[in-house]
């Protein structure tokens, strides 16, 4: 899967040892969500277009380059991609913020939308979609439709753990959306929870449950 990066650093790995346990509790857990997120936004920003500005040093007057455009969306799957947002902002403060609300049937497990308010204009924007959790592939790939329905173009989806099926989905179903993964988990179980996963995101992240 050409559009597929999963990470091997071993901060990330390390941290993503620490959100799975479950005696994690929720304070630890949201810094750690923060913390990978900003560290996976640090690679799958590298691509970001720069340009010469002139900047006055203390010694001259120098052309040095910064990020090019105030253009970029970060936008979380609700509730647990909100989780991320902060870590990506600390790397592009200036980025906006969009949200889109989706939630998993129990018993079907299909995605329903719920809420979606996107930056005007998106299309011209690098837009960082975000969710901890790719597991079936189902509210990301209709969360990526949405954001192209609204024009959105150049996409990048940030998760911390997928789950092969989710991905392999994801993959297939938005070729053009370069997908960045912390860590590629064994499988589903009947349920639909990633194995060996860490549980429900939302519900760790917001104390809830
Ligand atoms: C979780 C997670 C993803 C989704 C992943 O959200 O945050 O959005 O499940 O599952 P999928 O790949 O099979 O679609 P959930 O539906 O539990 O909603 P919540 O974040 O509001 O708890
Ligand atoms: N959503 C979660 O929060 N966890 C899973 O394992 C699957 C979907």
């Amino acid at each position: 899967m050409e559009n597929v990066t999963v990470f091997t650093h071993p901060l990330i790995q390390h941290k993503i040892s620490l959100l799975r346990k479950k005696d994690t509790g929720t304070n630890e857990f949201r810094k750690l969500v923060e913390e990978i997120a900003m560290l996976e936004g640090f690679e799958a920003l590298s691509d970001l277009p720069l340009e010469d500005v002139e900047v006055d040093t203390p010694i001259e007057t120098c052309m040095t380059p910064m990020i090019a455009g105030r253009k970029m969306a970060i936008v979380p799957i609700l509730r647990a991609g909100l989780g991320m947002v902060p870590g990506i902002l600390a790397l592009v403060p200036s980025a906006k913020v969009g949200h889109i609300g989706m939630y998993r049937n129990e018993e079907t497990h299909e995605p329903m939308e719920y809420y979606c308010k996107l930056p005007h204009p998106i299309e011209e924007r690098t837009i960082v979609v975000c969710d901890p959790m790719l597991a079936t592939g189902g509210s990301a790939v209709d969360a990526i439709c949405r954001i192209k329905e609204y024009g959105g173009k150049n996409i990048k989806f940030m998760c911390i753990i997928a789950a092969p099926e989710g991905l392999k989905r994801l993959a297939a179903a938005h070729p053009d959306v370069q997908i960045y993964v912390g860590h590629l988990d064994r499988e589903l179980n009947k349920d639909a929870y990633i194995c060996p996963g860490l549980g429900d995101a939302g519900d760790r992240i917001f104390g809830t449950k």
